[in-house]
């Protein structure tokens, strides 16, 4: 079983790669930087910019022609956009452009280069990490809550477009996850507790968390759903 995780270098990402070897697949990780990535036995790690549509057919061709198939695609790799994308006025349209270049037509162009080698399957799941920010808006995260929208409406398009072929399309929505993308902010202890305290099982998650809840969509289990938005928030979204 082949899946291919974008953003597999860091975070949520990794912690994906680690969960999913347990499963005993076999990694292709694309990532903008994969010095630091070890896919593990027979698996792969290409550099691939996922807003570059040439780079991410380069990328997949390349993947299908070493491992053969794709049964898994983890359409992971995202950005929150620079410090000044915060409200809807003060956002650089580059900020804008950039974070929905990422966050949407990345999942787009690696779900789009990899469907029709699930197809010619006549299998695959694409599950993509959406986020809370896709259910609820994030205060002052305009283009990053807009993104995720997207992403979430893109993973379930997916899933109408290819019910019946038996390619399932699912998103997760994490909550708030101690990463790099967020690290800055648990840093510092006032923001920290902030978060925490809209958290009602009381502590942010850790990539594990998350991994593990991609890692059961992975496994097949729960195979008569598509479509799904799988929260994984510790009760943020709740109320
Ligand atoms: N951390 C959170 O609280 C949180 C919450 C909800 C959703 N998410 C989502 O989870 C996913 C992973 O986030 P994370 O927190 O692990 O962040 P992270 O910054 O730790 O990791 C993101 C990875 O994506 C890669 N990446 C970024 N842009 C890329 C591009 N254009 N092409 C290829 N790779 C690229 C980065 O190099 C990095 O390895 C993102 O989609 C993010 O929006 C994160």
């Amino acid at each position: 079983m082949i899946a291919v995780v974008t953003g597999g270098a860091s975070g949520i990402g990794k912690a994906t790669c680690t969960a999913l070897r347990a499963e005993g697949f076999t990694l292709a990780v694309l990532d903008l930087d994969v010095s630091a990535v070890d896919p593990g036995d027979g698996g792969s790690a290409r550099v691939a910019d996922v807003s570059d549509a040439g780079a991410v057919e380069a990328a997949f061709a390349a993947i299908v022609a070493e491992h053969g198939r794709i049964d898994v695609l983890v359409n992971n790799a995202g950005i929150t956009g620079g410090p000044a994308a915060t409200v809807c006025h003060e956002t650089p349209v580059e900020d804008f452009d950039r974070v929905l270049a990422v966050n949407v037509r990345g999942p787009f162009l690696c779900s789009r280069a990899a469907l029709p080698t699930m197809l010619a399957q006549g299998a695959g799941h694409v599950v993509t990490v959406a986020s809370a920010a896709g259910l609820v808006a994030f205060p002052g995260r305009h283009a990053y809550t807009a993104s995720k929208g997207g992403a979430l409406m893109l993973a379930r398009s997916i899933a109408l477009d290819y019910a019946g072929t038996g390619v399932r399309s699912n998103a997760v929505c994490p909550g708030f996850v101690r990463t790099p993308m967020t690290q800055w902010r648990l840093d510092v202890p006032e923001l920290a507790a902030a978060v925490e305290a809209n958290i009602p099982v009381g502590r942010v998650a850790e990539p594990e968390d998350v991994a593990d809840a991609i890692a059961v969509l992975a496994s097949g289990r729960m195979g008569y759903m598509t479509g799904h938005a799988l929260v994984v928030d510790g009760g943020w979204t709740v109320r």
